[in-house]
């Protein structure tokens, strides 16, 4: 189907689809080409249709870990509100759980749970973005890692909704397995009521060390590469001379390099070079290969993801 018949009976649905929609101004990075079809929705019913239509389908939370091509996105961009930010705390079989939408703020659902002496999410304190992207990329600090305490997961996939057990998807450093094209829409997660007072006390104590070492006031997407085993990838940037380093308007910070920050009008294919000389410098070096941490989405170049072969 066109993507203009498709907005069409979005529309008639109710729904307000959105032509063109930049995605620089939706994204932490403030980066990347315009979405062909930006929609909202509030109800599986709603998400339901947009999944329907058999064009391509982009879910895109509160744009923390993102980096969008400066070409844009085909197809349809779809956001979760409404009841996708319900939040149901209730007593589970071996204790405290929250069922929560996908589409609710990491820093919400903290605060919330906070409230009533609920603990368990510490591993989210600081973390910026939605619960479903948080667990898309199980995400986590040193206090830990979202998949530790996730139960299972709604999913919603053309003409069809699951749920699945958190064993299902192998939660691993910042990866998991999903049905490729799958949207998650929900999830349950255990919580720790005894624990409360003192992770209450690491999350404080992680939030100032974060503010001391990250640059947290300028718009990034967090740290770019995973650390690879045994070593830290600010480390290994750092150690190569590029911390600091600068291409059009993107910078590695000088605070911490594995943070990639826009210091006015970077381009995605500026962050994307920054990347790859990186991970070309760090491999020359230390034979390290490191992998990103942000996760590409939209039109871009062939070839350029996953990054340039280091061979
Ligand atoms: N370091 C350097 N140079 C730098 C930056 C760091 O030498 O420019 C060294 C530090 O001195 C330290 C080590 O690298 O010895 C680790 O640095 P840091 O404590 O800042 O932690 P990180 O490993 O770089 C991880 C997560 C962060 C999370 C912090 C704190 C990854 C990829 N990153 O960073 O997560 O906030 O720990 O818990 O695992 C994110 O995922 O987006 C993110 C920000």
């Amino acid at each position: 189907m066109e993507l203009r018949t498709i907005a069409k009976e979005l529309a008639r649905a109710g729904l307000k689809p959105r032509f063109d929609e930049p995605i620089a101004r939706h994204g932490f990075w403030r980066v990347g080409g315009p979405a062909d079809l930006l929609v909202d929705v509030e109800t599986p019913e709603q998400l339901a249709l947009v999944l329907s239509t058999g064009a391509p389908v982009t879910c895109l939370g509160r744009g923390t870990n993102l980096l969008a091509a400066d070409a844009g996105i085909r197809g349809i961009v779809v956001r979760l509100g409404g009841a996708f930010r319900s939040v149901e705390v209730r007593e589970g079989p071996t204790g405290p759980e929250v069922e929560a939408g996908a589409g609710v703020s990491d820093a919400y659902l903290l605060a919330r749970l906070a409230r009533e002496g609920l603990g368990g999410l510490g591993a989210l304190a600081g973390v910026p973005g939605t619960l479903g992207g948080a667990i898309r990329m199980n995400a986590g600090t040193r206090l830990g890692e979202v998949g530790e305490r996730v139960i299972e997961v709604e999913l919603a996939l053309p003409g069809e909704v699951r749920r699945v057990p958190a064993a299902e998807l192998h939660f691993r450093y910042r990866c998991v397995d999903l049905p490729s094209g799958a949207i998650i829409t929900r999830a349950r997660l255990s919580l720790d009521r005894d624990g409360f007072a003192a992770e209450q006390a690491a999350i404080r104590a992680h939030l100032a060390y974060r503010r001391r070492t990250q640059p947290l006031d300028q718009p990034s997407c967090g740290s770019v590469f995973k650390n690879p085993p045994g070593d830290h990838a600010g480390r290994l940037i750092e150690a190569v001379g590029l911390k600091g380093h600068t291409r059009g308007g993107a910078r590695f910070s000088p605070l911490h390099a594995n943070f990639i920050v826009n210091t006015g009008g970077a381009t995605a294919a500026d962050i994307h070079a920054l990347l790859t000389l990186a991970r070309r410098r760090v491999h020359e070096r230390f034979g390290v290969v490191l992998e990103p941490e942000v996760h590409p989405v939209g039109d871009w170049p062939a070839g350029a993801w996953p990054l340039p072969s280091l061979a």
